[in-house]
């Protein structure tokens, strides 16, 4: 039987001497959140500031640890980062002029990569080796088999902290190129804060999602706050890109046992975790939970494969015409499509299914509407008037999926902050909306 441990041994190395195998114009590929990998990006960074590389760039899907490439504008040109999908870090430097987006349906990621991309390196955070050679790739298999495929090497980053997912990507030993060993705590996501309004709303949905349902929620306070909401549903599913701390707490109050589901009955499906410690202890070793590539988990043609399934997604706003943007502030870079796209269509084409997009009212402090005339300039429309289904604020549900224009700003209106919508219906009937 092989020695795995010492084929471990002789791959093991620091971060700072793999950084010191990077060659100019590498390009390195993470994947989402918790599996990006600190260590080595740390010592690239290093050496990219002390002058020793150029044209390296470093892909990655919500980036959540602060990364010199995002924080660093100097670093321009030596490390650069390009996002398919952005937190805070790259947000910044995206909006600075000194990183990259990409942008793209996740379920598509995979397919990109496969089409357009040639790694140097995958870089992935793993769990600790099994006694059979496999590290687990722990919170995340949305793009990493993608990635494995086209890269030239593969950079693990062992983490006694990552949970194993026992249903999820693995890799082998023999597969790796070099080892870091990082030890430390998971980055946490912290909890959203649960306000009236965002009560108001999780309870205007949850009223209308029936028991045996199965769901996705995404990223942002009122998905979250919806989660909480179904805490007094039975028999319910998850089906889902991001696995979420709400999600754990319906599955350990008993509302998901996800015993309706039509396909994987009896498993939660995700493609990564991201949150609390909660979150990665209940991954560990867990049989009930599998990670999946993303071009299967949110391919709508899978997705709608569950009767009664629901998406629950956030927005930052929404026109007469029922045209969400949720990626964008104006030209103002926030995020990226992510699978918002994926869940509408995919919950829309289930049996009894629905999606629904939920947003407070107002933004700033109540001066600014987030139901609008016509979409800001420069905003993205994340999703589109033909595919857009329920939308919800804290003062009611709109059904737009198959209503007029007319009918559609009317509900649109009355679910508006009471302070715009007088300004909405004078530029309503000023472009011929309301008739
Ligand atoms: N005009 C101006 N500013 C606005 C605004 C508007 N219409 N709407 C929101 N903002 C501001 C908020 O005030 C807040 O500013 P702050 O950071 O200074 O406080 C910021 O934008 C974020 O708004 P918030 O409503 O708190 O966002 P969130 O954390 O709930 O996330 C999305 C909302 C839309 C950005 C998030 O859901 C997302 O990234 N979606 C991507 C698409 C998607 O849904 N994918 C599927 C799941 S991954």
């Amino acid at each position: 039987m092989t020695d795995f441990a010492s084929l471990y041994r002789q791959k093991l190395t620091t971060a700072g001497e793999l950084a010191g195998r990077v060659e100019n114009g590498w390009l390195l590929g993470m994947d989402a959140a918790a599996a990006q990998t600190p260590a080595i990006m740390e010592a690239l960074a290093e050496r990219a500031a002390a002058g020793g590389l150029s044209g390296v760039r470093v892909q990655t899907l919500l980036d959540v640890y602060p990364f010199a490439f995002y924080a660093d504008n100097s670093l321009f040109g030596k490390l650069t980062g390009e996002s398919w999908f952005s937190s805070a870090g790259a947000r910044n430097a995206i909006n600075g002029g000194y990183a990259d987006f990409i942008p793209a349906y996740y379920r598509d990621i995979p397919r990109h990569i496969r089409a357009h991309y040639d790694y140097d390196a995958f870089c992935v955070s793993v769990s600790p080796m099994d006694k059979h050679g496999y590290f687990s790739l722990s919170t995340a298999s949305s793009y990493s088999v993608a990635m494995m495929e086209k890269a030239k090497r593969i950079f693990v980053e062992v983490n006694e902290h990552q949970p194993r997912a026992v249903c999820g990507t693995q890799v082998h030993v023999s597969q790796v190129d070099a080892i870091v060993e990082y030890h430390h705590e998971l980055p946490v996501l912290p909890p959203a804060k649960l306000d009236e309004v965002s009560v108001t709303i999780g309870n205007l949905i949850a009223e209308r999602i029936p028991d045996g349902a199965c769901i996705q929620l995404g990223i942002g306070a009122i998905p979250d706050a919806t989660g909480m909401a179904l805490k007094t549903k039975h028999d319910l599913g998850i089906h889902t890109e991001m696995f979420t701390d709400s999600m754990v707490e319906l599955i350990e109050c008993g509302a998901v046992n996800n015993s309706k589901k039509q396909i994987h009955r009896g498993q939660s499906i995700t493609t990564f975790a991201y949150g609390s410690k909660r979150i990665y202890d209940y991954i560990d070793d867990n049989p009930a939970i599998a990670l999946m590539p993303v071009d299967y988990v949110n391919d709508p043609e899978v997705i709608c494969r569950n009767d009664n399934m629901i998406s629950i997604n956030a927005a930052l706003e929404v026109d007469l015409w029922g045209q969400v943007c949720a990626e964008s502030v104006g030209t103002k870079h926030m995020s990226g499509s992510g699978g918002q796209i994926d869940y509408v269509r995919g919950a829309c084409q289930s049996k009894g299914g629905k999606s629904f997009i939920a947003f407070t009212s107002t933004a700033k402090g109540g001066t600014i509407s987030k139901i609008k005339p016509i979409l800001t300039p420069g905003a993205v429309c994340t999703t589109s008037k033909n595919d857009v289904d329920y939308v919800v604020t804290e003062y009611g549900v709109a059904h737009l999926r198959g209503h007029s224009l007319s009918d559609r700003a009317r509900q649109l209106i009355a679910i508006a902050h009471p302070d715009f919508r007088d300004e909405l219906r004078f530029e309503a009937k000023k472009r011929g909306i309301l008739i």
